[in-house]
């Protein structure tokens, strides 16, 4: 079976390209390689020993999609590419909704008239907005508070909408919480372009001497320390859940499922478990409250589980572990 992976050379995508070609799948890559590099799809054949399928393009591009599932006769598509700072968001909003929406809607163009009915999509714990009650279970009320989370509600519904016309469709909506760590060989993980947005990442560049120090986004929270807590969830943990759903689109249905752990760790237990498992200092230095950020969410994993027969392994030991082997190894 050939599955078509956009945005398989980013950071979520090259890791479920990992686990599609372990499990036996055919993968075929559609990367404009706008926040990655194509070096990345080698390092994949690398660490699987086998090759996989290069096709640099757009996902906004209809034709170039239609072409792409009928040479390599594709059953299934993976669609990872978009586009995904909430800062940048707000800021180039026809940007996001045109690269996030408008290419999904070409996508399912593409795979409407080659008659390809089977995606999963990254969806986005974002969808939810603020906690009415926690943890998030799917059937939480929707409301996104940025503009990124938005462009993800709106590909989610048109994905229900389609599911109503045609119940023929095989869908699968994941929702991601807090994707970290990198794959345990090194050879592949997540490297933002500029100065990144996340925890995790900045934690390591502080601890590998890169940045001075971490800011943290506010203690005030009511929260156990005061610090934002998060369901940090380890990339491989996302990506075997990507295969399992894959698996279970073997009948035609529409499936929302968070992909989270179920346990939340505030800024502070993160900060502890990186020192604790790698030996370095993390000097960090308390600011206010970052914009637009939720005290402290995380996810109800037992649909995953009960569905997919799926539950995130990796603790966060093993996610600062496999960080800090990744960015050792190779970022400067
Ligand atoms: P990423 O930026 O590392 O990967 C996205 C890939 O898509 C990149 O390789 C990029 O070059 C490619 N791409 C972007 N726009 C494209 C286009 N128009 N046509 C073709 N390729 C394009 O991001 P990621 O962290 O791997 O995220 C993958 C997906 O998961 C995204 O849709 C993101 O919104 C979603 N998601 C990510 C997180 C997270 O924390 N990383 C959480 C929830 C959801
Ligand atoms: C985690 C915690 C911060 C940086 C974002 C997106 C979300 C999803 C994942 C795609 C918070 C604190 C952070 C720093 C800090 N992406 N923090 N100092 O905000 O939960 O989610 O990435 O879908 O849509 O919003 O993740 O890693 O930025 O923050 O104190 O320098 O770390 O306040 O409590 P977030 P994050």
């Amino acid at each position: 079976m050939a599955v078509m992976v956009t945005g398989g050379a980013g950071y979520i995508g090259s890791h479920t390209c990992v686990e599609l070609l372990e499990a036996g799948y055919d993968v075929v890559v559609v990367d404009n390689f706008d926040n990655s590099h194509p070096d990345v799809l080698r390092r994949v054949e690398e660490i699987t020993g086998r090759t996989l399928f290069r096709e640099a393009g757009d996902v906004r591009d209809r034709t170039f999609l239609e072409q792409v599932l009928k040479r390599h006769k594709c059953d299934a598509v993976m669609h990872f590419a978009g586009l995904k700072s909430v800062a940048e968001s707000t800021e180039k909003p026809l940007h996001y909704y045109d690269c996030n929406v408008v290419g999904t809607i070409r996508l399912l163009e593409a795979m409407r008239s080659v008659d390809v009915k089977k995606i999963v999509f990254s969806s986005s714990a974002t969808v939810y907005g603020e906690p009415e009650q926690l943890p998030f279970n799917e059937d939480h009320r929707l409301a996104p508070a940025n503009t990124y989370g938005r462009s993800k509600l709106v590909v989610e519904d048109i994905l229900r909408d389609i599911h109503r016309g045609n119940k023929n469709w095989h869908i699968a909506i994941l929702r991601y919480f807090n994707p970290v760590g990198a794959h345990e060989s090194g050879l592949i993980g997540e490297d933002p372009k500029g100065i990144p947005n996340n925890l995790m990442p900045l934690i390591a560049q502080v601890a590998s001497g890169k940045r001075e120090k971490l800011m943290i986004w506010g203690s005030d929270y009511p929260t156990r320390d005061g610090t934002g807590v998060r369901d940090y969830i380890h990339v491989e943990d996302v990506a075997k859940g990507h295969v399992r759903a894959l698996k279970k689109l073997a009948e035609p249905q529409c499936l929302t499922l968070n992909l989270g752990s179920g346990q939340g760790y505030s800024v502070f237990e993160v900060i502890r478990a990186f020192e604790t498992v790698t030996g370095q200092i993390i000097p960090y230095e308390i600011a206010e409250r970052r914009a637009g950020d939720i005290a402290e969410y995380y996810a109800d994993p037992t649909q995953a589980n009960e569905i997919l027969n799926w539950t995130a392994q990796k603790t966060l030991s093993e996610m600062c572990q496999d960080m800090w082997n990744w960015q050792s190894k190779n970022v400067v």
